[in-house]
């Protein structure tokens, strides 16, 4: 099967938050967007054609997730994950970042603390405190590029009666797995404060080769009986918009609480599209799929990396996994807000800021490279337009 990921596809006027919403987001509605998670890639035929298949039938009535569901999520796991997972252990939440905040609902109360590991997702910091939860910063720890965490501070957090951890694994936006090594020894400080783990998965299929993915659950028993993971079909095949994920919970004690939250806030349904859409997408298929996909992305970090090294000021490292960059602007000493204005107005790029990770952000850009080349080779010359800030 071969697969065209530099087609040039228009997504504007779509309704789509990467491209219709650039005036509102950057104040410059002629950026090029690397910002938002998701990618300038269809999603695969086979996908698509199984949407198309369903509304071949035209009663789209209420639904429920089929015995075909539970098996593909666990037969892409034990595939492609190493984690033999019971079916039963298998929950939905329409998209992580819900699931993330019904787990807060479900696990802590009002005032109990929760700890991040900053620079982090934004929605990491908001669906803490939108929920009244007091959050505490445990930040990674960086050198030269490399992110690690810092278990001392993590173990003062927990003795003080934090009741949860809220891991990205793959962390976003460094890009960095966490190795077996790493999360066990995360795991042992959570497993002795009885630390509830979250386990944010979302990328982990997106892995480069050479690389990992842990699930921490999958590590030990008492692990997976402290631990609730969510990840969805959505960043592989690009199906953000089905708003549609699911979480994986072997202590039935904690699954049988998140479905009482999930049936409370009456969000447990979930929608058609989304079921059918990991049902085509777990498959051999989409494995085959997958593989060219981190072909293209690796070809589009060759593509960057190379374009950067003429600018001396700029400084990334490739991924383990993501198609995120974080990328390093330090050397210029420009301000954040300094460094904003002159890549969205004067090159007319729409990166991430950093700052939106936290303050640990400060001096970096997210780039994302899910897009095709011509796209790297199109930020590269924008770049050149603010050139001696940058050499
Ligand atoms: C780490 C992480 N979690 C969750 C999400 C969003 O998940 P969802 O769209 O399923 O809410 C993203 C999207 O960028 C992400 O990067």
């Amino acid at each position: 099967m071969t697969f065209d990921f530099n087609r040039h596809l228009s997504r504007e006027n779509t309704w789509c938050v990467k491209y219709d919403l650039r005036q509102a987001i950057f104040g410059n509605p002629n950026v090029l967007p690397m910002w938002v998670a998701d990618m300038d890639i269809p999603a695969p035929d086979f996908i698509i054609d199984a949407l198309r298949q369903r509304l071949n039938h035209p009663v789209l009535g209420y639904t429920f997730r089929d015995t075909q569901y539970h098996n593909a999520i666990a037969w892409w796991y034990k595939h492609r994950h190493g984690w033999d997972i019971d079916t039963a252990w298998i929950d939905f939440c329409p998209g992580v970042v819900s699931g993330l905040s019904h787990t807060i609902r479900a696990f802590t109360k009002p005032g109990d603390v929760i700890i991040i590991q900053p620079p982090v997702y934004r929605p990491f910091f908001s669906t803490v405190t939108a929920n009244n939860r007091k959050l505490v910063l445990n930040p990674l720890i960086e050198n030269d590029g490399i992110y690690t965490i810092d278990y001392d501070l993590l173990e003062k957090q927990a003795a003080q009666g934090a009741r949860m951890l809220i891991l990205s694994n793959p962390h976003n936006p460094v890009g960095k797995l966490r190795s077996r090594d790493e999360l066990l020894e995360l795991g042992k400080i959570c497993v002795k404060y009885n630390l509830i783990i979250v386990s944010d998965e979302i990328h982990s299929d997106l892995v480069f080769e050479g690389n990992t993915h842990f699930s921490i659950a999958s590590l030990s028993e008492k692990l997976a009986a402290i631990t609730i993971t969510f990840s969805s079909m959505s960043k592989t095949f690009n199906l953000a918009g089905l708003a549609s994920g699911f979480a994986i919970i072997p202590n039935a004690e904690l699954k049988a609480k998140y479905a009482a939250e999930l049936e409370a806030s009456g969000a447990g349904m979930g929608n058609i599209f989304g079921f059918e859409a990991l049902k085509a997408a777990f498959t051999p298929q989409g494995e085959e799929w997958l593989e060219k996909l981190m072909q293209h992305l690796d070809s589009n970090w060759e593509l960057l990396s190379s374009g950067l090294a003429r600018f001396s000021k700029i400084k990334v490292r490739k991924p383990d996994a993501t198609y995120l960059v974080w990328a390093d602007f330090r050397r210029t000493n420009l301000t954040d807000d300094q460094l904003n204005k002159l890549l969205i107005h004067e090159a007319g790029l729409g990166f991430s800021p950093g700052t939106e990770y936290g303050h640990q952000g400060m001096g970096f850009q997210r780039i994302n490279i899910a897009c095709p080349n011509q796209t790297i080779e199109l930020a590269l010359q924008r770049l050149d337009k603010i050139a001696h800030y940058l050499e």
